[in-house]
């Protein structure tokens, strides 16, 4: 076959050979009508969103400037774990927790629907660098797609566009992303305002570092730098290189006595990471900022200590639930505009809203573009509706939060959504506990990945879905990592639930803002400076330890909110059992050890 001419392949900005051999490739494959090389100029986000505006995906917020309300295709509205496959050579690299492909297999099968999928649409290709551009090595990718929304959505999420491809010269490594809609449009054919494809492959190869999506254009399924890249592939990279590639925030503490600790979170999708980032402390002489808000490298410093960078340049947020009351650090950065808003409702005066702001107008138009009025039982907002906004307009975001040298992580908090059994906040008793508590991590499944909402499920370090390997060799590799520090130096580890129920159903403990009490305790403990008792499951505030000045609460649902109970930790045991049991012969034994002691302390 001779050269294809396809207009704008050869308008390349760059000499890489190794990115215009790949951009053509895809080209003949998908056979797009045009190839455009994204610069993440203004004005490109200018005419793409005028663009997606005049197709009828956008509409234009009068009441956020330079915002959009988006609906995705009802289908197309969260993560999809049971499409997403990590395609290692070996099958034991990708073990129980992932679905696997070889990779040649899976490859000859995304071929074929790669093959003439981008026919009538735009080829977009987006340089892009996940941490700061002025990382010694930054860690670049590209994604292809033919998606306009992946393109503006990378814009915020990413540093993309020329200032990206300015550090890739002519021979630098770069992650290969990817995705298409699957929708390829014929001659004279009616684009819908959200094309996607019911056949959904979100495509993982380990060894080759490279990633291929297709079918979906929603988040984590499309915008491929976010989990596929700085989770998944990041994550077994930095098994081999010696670091972590974790779902967690990232925060800065300052205390009244002004002293600066920084504390990084890792909670499932959907469980809490934004607000805690964002939190507006409700204890007096405290100051929370933010760094990051799902993700967090962990690399050590020369001093020993653990360092975090936030990969992200941007927020993709929960949608419902955040107000002016829970996240005001949210509604800040979303007032300022240069927004998209997915899956959420329209206001009449074009504004956006969604459960859990208040009282709702008269009228609106929901998530399914459907009227709407105060009293109808649908909801406004798919549960998994998001924001999308720049880090940089958050007023808490913290200066230091582009340094390539990170911040030093004082601790690490792993939680989840437990409506019993697991109290408010426990502390390790070392770093090898602390893995075991992560390891044996349990949440609520949310509507962050379809299926069943309310499971209850083992999700490792909040990982489950993103751990890019055999989930017993990152657990190895996380207790390798304290090995390789002064025990010292390392973060001290807890585990904490905001979601804990009375026999009601309600919550035990408020949250949001109120968390910061449990922030406090954490520091103090660090610093020697708090009393807790010694449980079977390890340390937990005393009743007086923990600061309820102020607090309009009853103390009993707080002793509720902090209590060991011996009879639902002696329950689940056997479903620790069963979890290490499903991962195997890979479990450290230093962690079946954990195990035995725990079941021993509890007798
Ligand atoms: P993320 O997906 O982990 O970043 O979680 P978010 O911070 O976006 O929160 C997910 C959902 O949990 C939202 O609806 C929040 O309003 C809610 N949420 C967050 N923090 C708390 C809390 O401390 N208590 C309660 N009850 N709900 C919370
Ligand atoms: P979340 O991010 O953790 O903020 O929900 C999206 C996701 O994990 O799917
Ligand atoms: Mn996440
Ligand atoms: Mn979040």
């Amino acid at each position: 076959m001779t050269a294809l001419a396809v207009p704008g392949l050869d308008q390349a900005p760059t000499n890489h050979p190794r990115l215009l051999s790949w951009v053509r490739e895809v080209a003949e494959l998908t056979t797009p009508e045009r190839v455009v090389w994204c610069d993440g100029s203004d004005e490109e986000w200018q005419r793409m969103t005028e663009q997606l505006v005049r197709a009828g995906t956008f509409v234009p917020l009068k009441q956020k400037p330079n915002s959009f309300w988006c609906a995705s295709d009802p289908s197309d509205v969260a993560r999809v774990e049971e499409r997403t496959f990590i395609c290692s050579v070996d099958e034991a690299d990708s073990g129980p927790t992932n679905n696997w492909m070889p990779p040649a297999e899976m490859k000859s099968i995304m071929t074929e629907l790669y093959r003439g999928c981008m026919r009538g649409r735009t080829m977009y290709v987006i340089p892009f660098c996940m941490g700061p551009l002025t990382a010694e090595k930054p860690m670049l990718g590209v994604e292809i797609t033919d998606s306009e929304y992946v393109v503006v959505s990378m814009k915020i999420m990413t540093r993309m566009g020329s200032k990206a491809l300015a550090r890739f010269g002519e021979d630098a490594d770069f992650v290969p992303c990817l995705h298409s809609i699957g929708a390829p449009l014929e001659p004279g054919q009616q684009d819908v305002p959200w094309p996607c494809n019911d056949t959904k492959y979100i495509s993982h190869f380990p060894e080759e570092r490279m990633i291929w999506s297709f079918g979906s254009g929603y988040g984590g399924n499309a915008l491929l730098g976010k989990k596929c890249y700085s989770l998944r592939i990041a994550s077994a990279i930095g098994r081999n290189e010696g670091w972590m590639a974790e779902h967690m925030l990232v925060l800065k503490l300052t205390s009244p006595e002004n002293k600066v600790h920084y504390v990084a979170a890792a909670f499932p999708s959907a469980c809490g990471k934004t607000n805690l980032a964002m939190l507006e402390p409700t204890i007096p002489g405290w100051k929370v900022e933010t760094l990051g808000d799902d993700i967090a490298w962990m690399r050590f410093g020369e001093d020993g200590r653990l360092y975090a960078v936030n990969p992200e340049n941007g927020f993709f947020g929960v949608a419902p639930g955040t107000d002016w009351k829970t996240n005001p650090n949210a509604m800040r950065t979303i007032a300022k505009g240069n927004s998209l808003f997915t899956n959420v409702a329209l206001t009449d005066d074009g504004d956006i809203w969604w459960e859990g702001m208040g009282e709702p107008p008269a009228h609106l138009t929901t998530w399914k573009k459907k009227d709407w009025k105060p009293g109808d039982e649908e909801l406004t907002s798919h549960p998994n509706s998001r924001y999308c906004t720049p880090i940089d307009q958050c007023p808490i975001t913290a200066p230091e939060w582009e340094d390539p040298k990170g911040v030093p992580i004082s601790a690490i908090l792993f939680g989840g959504r437990r409506k019993t059994t697991i109290p408010l906040v426990t502390e390790s008793r070392d770093w090898q506990h602390g893995v075991f508590m992560g390891a044996t991590l349990s949440s609520e499944t949310t509507a962050a990945a379809t299926g069943q909402v309310g499971v209850v499920r083992r999700d490792p370090m909040a990982m489950l879905p993103f751990i890019g390997y055999h989930a017993g060799d990152y657990f190895q590799h996380w207790i390798d990592m304290g090995k390789r520090a002064d025990a010292a130096k390392m973060p001290k580890v807890f585990y904490v639930n905001w979601f804990r129920r009375d026999a009601d159903g309600g919550f035990l403990w408020p949250g949001f803002g109120e968390n910061s009490r449990v922030l406090k305790w954490v520091i103090e403990r660090i610093e020697g400076k708090a009393a807790a008792n010694e449980t079977a499951i390890g340390h937990v505030p005393t009743a007086e330890a923990l600061d309820l000045s102020g607090l309009d609460v009853d103390p009993a649902d707080v002793d509720k909110a902090l209590a060991v109970d011996a009879d639902e930790w002696r329950a689940e045991i056997p479903l620790i059992e069963e979890w290490f049991d499903k991962i195997g012969d890979k479990v450290p034994s230093l962690l079946r050890d954990e195990l035995a002691a725990l079941k021993q302390r509890l007798g």
